[in-house]
């Protein structure tokens, strides 16, 4: 894959903050005049809009983030309705989640784009299939990576094995954002500083907690005062 500007947005776990970084750098990149687009390879789970269209948050995030219309383009080639495991909910649905396509949807998004933000989907080797992994769709956009860490017990753990499985594959690592989940972390700042120290790559920011006005309704999008909000606290990975 050539070298086409962007970052691949993975996290120590699912429900860490990926969106919210992802959405977040789009809204940064943006304002450098770049034409960013997000893109998701798998999304599983669907909610129902006023409009009776079901739709899926992440993608709707990353839409609204790229500033396009609802249908304008497709940021994500599959849209399972059930919240489990993507390959198990395809698998139950007799279908078979292909790298194949999702590089063909990747590849149209990234025609009309100058910058590209890909979300994955959970953690860094998600399983995609029988063989195939996130991981291995990582390594096929050879993006750099950038690693959301959820400030929470065992952060650490996850955190350095994700680094260890991206260095496996070869991705060069952007940097690493510490987003604040739900309840304050005891011993944040020392949990940062230790994390600092142990993770070769730039850390870009702490996230504090959303305040509670713009924080994420279930079954919608983050706004764009909460990724604006977001956006403050962490700076752009040198590229
Ligand atoms: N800084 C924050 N302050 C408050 N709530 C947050 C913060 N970051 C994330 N959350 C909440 O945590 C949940 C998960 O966040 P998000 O959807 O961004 O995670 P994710 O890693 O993208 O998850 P997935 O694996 O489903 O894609 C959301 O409900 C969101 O509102
Ligand atoms: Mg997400």
């Amino acid at each position: 894959m050539n070298q086409h500007p962007g970052f691949f947005i993975t996290g120590t776990d699912t429900e860490v903050g990926k969106t919210l970084v992802s959405g977040a750098l789009i809204l940064k990149l943006r304002k450098q005049g770049k034409h960013v687009l997000g893109f998701k390879p798998v999304v599983a789970g669907t909610y129902q809009s006023n409009e009776g269209q079901w739709l899926n948050e992440d993608v709707e995030t990353l839409r609204i983030a790229s500033n396009l219309a609802p249908g304008q383009l497709t940021l994500c080639p599959y849209v399972l309705d059930t919240p489990a495991a993507p390959h198990l909910v395809a698998k139950s649905k007799n279908i078979r989640l292909e790298l194949d396509t999702m590089m063909r949807a990747y590849s149209e998004i990234q025609k009309q784009s100058d910058c590209m933000v890909v979300e994955g989907a959970g953690g860094f080797l998600t399983p995609l299939n029988d063989h195939e992994d996130l991981g291995n769709f990582a390594e096929r956009i050879n993006l750099p990576a950038l690693l959301v860490v959820g400030m929470q017990l065992g952060c650490m753990n996850h955190a350095l094995l994700t680094i260890e499985a991206i260095k496996v594959r070869h991705l060069k690592i952007a940097g690493w954002v510490a987003n604040t989940l739900s309840q304050k972390m005891h011993l944040l700042t020392e949990n940062i500083e230790s994390l600092q120290s142990k993770i070769d790559a730039p850390f870009l920011g702490l996230i504090p907690q959303l305040p509670a006005a713009i924080q994420k309704p279930d079954n919608s999008p983050y706004s764009v005062e909460a990724l604006e909000f977001a956006a403050q606290h962490i700076q752009l990975p040198n590229t």
